[in-house]
């Protein structure tokens, strides 16, 4: 049932599936093979969705009491949406390897004997998971490369590329709806959820976040042991000064997805920097930082760790960590001009 359309209204529905078709021609050489990659990873982004819809009520709240890789506490909805993700991938057959934050080594997917398919995926099942027990908004986020040449069998140093190499990244947010937002390099496109017919639904097409924006993102408890520079930089943002439309609004939900989300629709700048003692910040490079910077830059913003882009960071390690400055261009600019001291 679809109450409340009219039959020319869902006759303009696009599905997901629909948009990449027709998308399809924009990458030379295609085979359809990254299409089907794109659906797989949408069916585990449904099935996802489910089990967030009935969190409550089913049994899925609190920790695994196991401690991941990032030597964090693991929930149990962090391992359920890893283990969903992993099976849509395997069952697909597009991926060869995956990566994931919660899973200390890569994950080689192998289909009948052979490699596999022609993708990497590296993954964060689920963005903002101790959210989940408070029915605040969180996510997955999702990084895709090709297989490089020469190499046979996938392992860990076929998925160490810099972020400009990705040939596609995207998340979902599981929020007041659904919505899955990707990027193939040709722009950024979004698609709500809509649950009477299961079927994800062009709702955001060729976004563009706003060149700057009223809201900064950052957790703030940790001011004192942020640099000088950036010190400075919220003080700058909080000055009074309503007819230059100071001070501008602290967002933050702790949820690295949903803030970027936010403010890539209204425009904002989402920071998690350097610390004292944490002095390549929180945010994983691979699963968190590269793909969501594809994104921001896709729709027109920026990310650096402060000092460059972070599309160029070249891995070392696949866990690795990275400060992240990230959404509406003008917002970063201002923060590099601060951290450097002009
Ligand atoms: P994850 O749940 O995947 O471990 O990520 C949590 C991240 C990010 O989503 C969020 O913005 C940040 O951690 C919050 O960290 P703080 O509590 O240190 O602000
Ligand atoms: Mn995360
Ligand atoms: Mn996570």
């Amino acid at each position: 049932m679809l109450p409340d359309l009219t039959a020319q209204e869902i006759g303009d529905l696009k599905t997901l599936e629909q948009f990449i078709i027709e998308r399809q021609d924009e990458h030379a050489h295609s085979t359809g093979s990254f299409s089907r990659l794109i659906r797989d990873l949408s069916v585990a982004a449904k099935i996802v969705n489910w089990h967030m819809r009935r969190a409550g009520i089913s049994n899925i709240f609190g920790a695994t009491g196991e401690i991941n890789v990032h030597g964090e506490v693991q929930q149990v909805m962090d391992l359920r949406a890893h283990n969903e993700f992993v099976r849509a991938l395997r069952r697909g057959g597009e991926c060869c390897l995956i990566g994931s934050e919660e899973h200390s080594e890569a994950i080689p997917i192998n289909t009948n004997g052979d490699s596999g398919g022609d993708y990497i995926v590296l993954l964060d099942p689920l963005d903002g998971s101790s959210n989940i027990e408070v029915n605040v908004s969180v996510g997955t986020i999702f990084s895709i490369y090709r297989l490089p040449e020469g190499f046979g069998t996938p392992t860990v140093e076929a998925a160490l590329q810099p972020g400009v190499k990705q040939v596609g990244a995207g998340y979902i947010v599981y929020g007041s709806s659904t919505i899955l937002v990707y990027t193939t390099g040709h722009g950024v496109n979004g698609f709500t959820l809509d649950p009477a017919i299961g079927e994800f639904i062009l709702s955001h097409p060729d976004i563009r976040i706003p060149r700057t924006g009223k809201m900064y993102s950052i957790n703030e408890g940790n001011y004192n042991s942020f640099e000088p520079g950036l010190r400075k930089y919220i003080k700058w943002m909080q000055q009074v000064d309503a007819e230059k439309g100071f001070p501008l609004s602290t967002r933050y939900i702790g949820s690295f997805v949903s803030d970027f989300h936010r403010n890539l629709l209204k425009g904002g700048l989402y920071m998690y920097p350097s610390t004292k003692d944490n002095k390549q910040g929180k945010l994983r490079l691979m699963y968190e930082a590269n793909p969501l910077a594809f994104i921001a830059e896709q729709a027109g913003g920026a990310a650096t760790d402060g000092k460059g882009r972070i599309l160029e960071i070249q891995p070392e390690k696949l866990h690795q960590r990275t400060p992240v400055y990230i959404g509406s261009k003008d917002m970063v600019e201002k923060a590099h001009e601060f951290l450097r001291g002009d």
